[in-house]
Parts: C-alpha cells; structure tokens; sequence
C-alpha cells in the first residue's frame, strides 16, 4: 500500500468532496495520509482530520510564509498539541525565500524555534525550503538537525544539496514535480538519493503530476510518481511504493 507522506485535505479546494475523497482512499491502496499544518488553524484542521480518520495522522507545524502569526502564547499551543497521540511530526516549518514575506530573520527565528521544540517533544521535522538552501543547512547544522530527523519536504535542490541533508540522515519528500518535462536537476538529485531514503508526497491540492498537472492533486495520483522514481531508479513501482511505505512508517510510526 502507498503511505502518502504529505497532503493538506483541509485546504479549501477539498470543501465539496473531502470526506466522499477520503473515505475512499484505503479501498484504493492509500494505507496512511500524513495531514500537515502551515498555520495554527490548520494545524487545528489536521487535528481534526485525524481524530475523524483512523489512517489519517497530523503534523503540528508554521509554514514560513506564516511564521509573522506566531507568539509565545500561540507556540506554547502548537507544543501541547505534539502530545497528541496521532501528531508524528513537527511541520511543516523552515524557510521560503521565494515570497518577501514575512522577512528573512522572521523567517529564521520561527524555524530554529520550532526545530527546537521538535527535539524537545522528541517528533521528526517536515522541512519546507524554497530558495534558502544555505541559510536552511546553516541553520540545520547549527541546531544538530541530524539529532532531530525528518524529511525535506518537495525536495527541490541539487544533487550536492541531497548529499550534506543525506549526510545527516534526513528523508527526501518526492512529489509530482518528479514527472514534469524541465525537472532534470531533480530527476538527477533522484537518482543518487537511495530509495531507502524517499518518501513519496502529493502536496494535494498542488503540484498534481503529468498526467493531470494542472488539475486539483490529491493521493490518488501517487501511482503516477512511483512510476516516475522507478522509471529513474530502475526498479518496479511495486517496489518504490513497498520501500517508501517502509521508510515513513520507520520516520513517522517509530517502526523498525
Ligand atoms: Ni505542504
């Protein structure tokens, strides 16, 4: 079955279908959907999710782009919620250069906070970095990143990017881009990434693979990225979807 490590269900593109979607998706070969936060309301959201589905887990998390939201009062809520039982991660969280704001040392403060707290409440990290690879790995081995783990989510660098994140143990989230015709830079990052370290990832509603880029994404489109990575990889779908499977229930259900 497809472990499906990185969605946002609650996002409104889901208003009309979400639950007819979700209700559908283990008779489908979806056997667990990581709901992520990027705020305080939808790490609410997620909360919520996973209390109504059994295969539905959350991650608690600020996106940098809404990292201007965050107080003492709001993180100290954002830690009580990594007690939840079915909360597995700290996420999604890091740095997005790509949009002006909230600025960079915003930006920054939020993300070294929320490492920290990952360490403290002992959850792996979903990291968000688009366009701040430095400052992302700067930071990530100042705090002794390899000592917290986790997944950089829709991997987008180089392959000398994947090798120092490698290095400190960390999961690649590979996602639709993989199938795009101009992806050559990440076809080549997944080509040297061991499959023991991927993870596959929709970021439904985005980022929905050829053949239905462009559309609204959701998990049932992971088939077509495990084609991708195999194709890449040279091994069977079968056995991208039994080892990436493997790998997330390791990072996010503790399995051995
Ligand atoms: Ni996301």
């Amino acid at each position: 079955m497809i472990f499906e490590s990185h969605a946002h269900y609650d996002d409104e593109a889901f208003e009309e279908d979400r639950d007819e979607l979700l209700s559908s998706m283990q008779e489908k070969g979806i056997s667990y959907v990581i709901n992520v936060g990027a705020s305080i309301q939808t790490t609410k959201n997620t909360i919520a999710l996973t209390e109504k589905y059994p295969f539905v887990y959350g991650a608690a998390g600020v996106h940098p782009s809404e990292t201007a939201e965050l107080d003492e009062e709001k993180f100290h809520w954002l830690k009580e919620q990594c007690a939840l039982p079915k909360i597995v991660a700290v996420g999604e969280i890091g740095l997005d250069y790509y949009w002006e704001e909230p600025e960079h040392d915003v930006q920054k403060k939020w993300f070294e906070r929320q490492l920290e707290l990952a360490r403290e409440v002992k959850l792996p990290v979903i990291i968000h970095s688009r366009e701040a690879a430095k400052d992302t790995l700067d930071i990530m081995k100042a705090l002794h990143a390899e000592e917290i783990g986790g997944v950089i989510h829709c991997f987008s660098y180089t392959k000398e990017m994947a090798r120092e994140y490698l290095n400190m143990g960390y999961y690649f989230g590979i996602g639709g881009v993989v199938t795009f015709a101009n992806a050559k830079k990440l076809r080549e990052a997944v080509e040297y990434i061991p499959v023991e370290h991927i993870l596959l990832e929709t970021d439904s509603p985005y980022l929905a693979p050829v053949p239905n880029r462009g559309k609204r994404n959701s998990s049932l489109n992971l088939p077509y990225i495990a084609e991708a990575i195999g194709q890449i990889k040279g091994i069977s779908d079968e056995e991208v979807i039994a080892i990436t499977e493997r790998n997330a229930r390791k990072l996010f259900l503790g399995e051995s």
